[in-house]
């Protein structure tokens, strides 16, 4: 391995950071970098008792594509931290198209928030209804599971910028509502939840 100083060259790529002397600049990445899409075709074993998608089956294909596109951005392993929105607007019917897309809206330090939408396609009608929008935080992590520094996003569209601006205001909510559990935790015990 050549010109990577004391620091191997995979390493410093695996963690986002370009090491020059002895600062570091943190790397940047456009949203269209990391976008990432996946589609199913529903069947049987996926449906509830009234042949629609199990929203639970759902929710596991907004977290693997929204997985993907966060590892996509860092470059690393990554993990949900919170999925903090997701609107059911209408059902996914049994032989229906589901396609799935996920973009990182913004990163911060560790995490990155993911928004997901999901959409069926009417093949015959070459049409396509929205059935399902969530916003997901994943977190970078190493092998041990301990939380590595991502790269910035940058938004280069009208409608990325507004979701990057949207994505800083739902991280002050979000923390507010952190901090308001640990309160709560501390005067009910470890074991309150709500
Ligand atoms: C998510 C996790 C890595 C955070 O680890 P931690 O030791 O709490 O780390 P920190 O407090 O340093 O937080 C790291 C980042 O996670 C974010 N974070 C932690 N909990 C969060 C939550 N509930 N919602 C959103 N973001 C959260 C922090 O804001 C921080 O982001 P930042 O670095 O961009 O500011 C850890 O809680 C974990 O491993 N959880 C389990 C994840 C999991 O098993 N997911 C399901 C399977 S993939």
């Amino acid at each position: 391995m050549r010109g990577c100083g004391w620091v191997p060259r995979c390493f410093r790529e695996s963690v986002g950071f370009r090491l020059i002397g002895m600062s570091e600049e943190v790397l940047k990445r456009t949203v269209a970098e990391s976008q990432s899409e996946r589609s199913e075709i529903i069947f049987p074993a996926d449906a509830n008792a009234l042949g629609n998608l199990f929203g639970g089956r759902l929710m596991q294909y907004i977290d693997l594509v929204g997985a993907m596109a966060a590892s996509r951005h860092a470059r690393s392993i990554t993990v949900t931290a919170s999925m903090d929105h997701l609107d059911f607007v209408s059902p996914v019917q049994v032989g229906e198209l589901l396609i799935l897309k996920a973009s990182v809206n913004r990163a911060f330090r560790t995490s990155m928030e993911v928004g997901v939408k999901a959409l069926v396609e009417d093949v015959k009608m070459n049409q396509l209804r929205h059935v399902s929008s969530a916003y997901l935080t994943y977190v970078a992590v190493d092998a041990e599971g301990k939380p590595q520094v991502v790269p910035q996003v940058v938004p280069e569209t009208e409608h990325q910028k507004r979701r990057y601006e949207d994505a800083g205001r739902r991280r002050e909510m979000r923390a507010g509502e952190t901090q308001r559990k640990r309160e709560m935790r501390a005067v009910f015990g470890a074991g309150w939840h709500g």
